[in-house]
């Protein structure tokens, strides 16, 4: 079934959950702008400081949401509704965008439409041309988020696992620590695999035979954090890491995109789903987009990826979802709080 839409008018969407001040105008189900600002200051301090990322919100949100309004060549009078991530994410950066949408919502007399981040990361792959239909079985693998559902509908979604420790971006982020890599150093990684051997070391694939769809990315950094210890050129051999960094991140990264393609093609093979979505910040890795498209191409399955400015954090999916909910007459009302924690699909066992 298609989740297509029209006539939803213009929204606003806003995404102040972390580092990115963004907002977007979506116009009929159509992106008409998207403006993303990255907060790189927190490079030097190894992970982003939740004080200093609300601070730079609080300076940008009105110059980030003009900017939007004017590349969509449209007024704030035109808008008709504003979505905003309310959970979960950073308290502090969390309560600008909520507060601020708050405002817009009561000024301009719009419905105030409250958005999960995460379920958001599952509707942007809508924003392309070539859009899935549902149900499929989503990859969700972010920063904070390593989850794989089976979405039916907008709203109804069936958990089938996730990460028992680590996110999988995490373990981008700490291995990258480790290679001297600056802060997200996902896409450093990714760059320095390239030129890297991902057989030079066979890292532990944890939990990929295993029955359930979850996952484990704990152990892995710590065999990274083992195997440079032990092998450490400075002790004995003296001089630096030289090429091998490239191949430690190759490996690294092959054991990853391993266990993430096999385990979420099981799971739409098990579900006789044929529909296979992959989102969030670590779906820009281009050897997990290039493998997951060579593996769905071999089974006659489907495969969608948003591009990497809609990979990771943005307010097009913040925008989209917030249509695909005004579309079904959703909207939140002014009790709405800020949620840092707060799952989206429950493991079965509690829910
Ligand atoms: O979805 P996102 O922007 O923010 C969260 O909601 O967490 O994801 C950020 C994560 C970071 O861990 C970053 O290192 C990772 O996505 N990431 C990547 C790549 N681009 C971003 N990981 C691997 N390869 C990439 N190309
Ligand atoms: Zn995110």
């Amino acid at each position: 079934m298609s989740l297509a839409i029209s006539h939803t008018g213009c929204i606003l969407g806003i995404e102040t959950s972390c580092d990115e001040t963004s907002a977007a105008i979506l116009r009929d189900g159509e992106l008409a702008s998207v403006v993303v600002s990255s907060q790189f200051f927190h490079d030097k301090f190894g992970g982003v400081v939740p004080e200093l990322a609300s601070r730079a919100h609080v300076r940008s949100i009105v110059p980030i949401m003009r900017e939007a309004l004017d590349r969509a060549s449209i007024g704030l009078d035109a808008v008709d509704g504003v979505a905003v991530t309310y959970a979960p994410g950073l308290m502090g950066s969390l309560l600008v965008g909520l507060n601020f949408a708050k405002g817009l919502s009561l000024g301009l007399g719009i419905p105030l439409i409250g958005i999960h981040h995460i379920e958001a990361h599952i509707f942007s792959a809508l924003l392309e041309e070539e859009k899935p239909e549902v149900p499929f079985v989503v990859l969700v693998v972010s920063g904070g988020h390593t989850l794989l559902a089976l979405v039916n509908d907008v709203g109804n979604y069936e958990f089938l696992g996730e990460t028992l420790d680590d996110a999988a971006g995490e373990a981008f982020d700490k291995v990258g620590k480790m290679l001297g890599l600056d802060y997200p150093a996902g896409p450093e990684i990714d760059k320095l695999a390239r030129t890297g051997n991902p057989e030079f070391i066979k890292f532990p694939r944890a939990l990929m035979n295993e029955e359930n769809y979850d996952f484990s990315f704990s152990g892995i950094k710590t065999s990274v954090l083992y195997w440079m210890k032990k092998n450490s050129p400075s002790s004995e051999r003296g001089g630096g890491w030289g090429m091998v960094r490239a191949d430690i991140a190759a490996s690294f990264q092959r054991a990853v995109v391993d266990v993430l393609v096999t385990k979420t093609l099981r799971a739409a093979e098990a579900r006789g789903v044929n529909e296979v979505v992959c989102v969030g910040g670590v779906s820009a890795n281009s050897e997990l987009r290039a493998r997951f498209k060579t593996e769905c191409t071999r089974r006659g399955m489907r495969f969608y990826v948003p591009r990497p400015l809609f990979s990771t954090d943005n307010a097009a999916m913040i925008a989209m979802l917030g249509a695909l909910k005004h579309a079904r007459g959703q909207s939140s009302d002014f009790s709405l709080l800020a949620m840092p924690r707060l799952p989206l699909v429950h493991r079965k066992e509690n829910a």
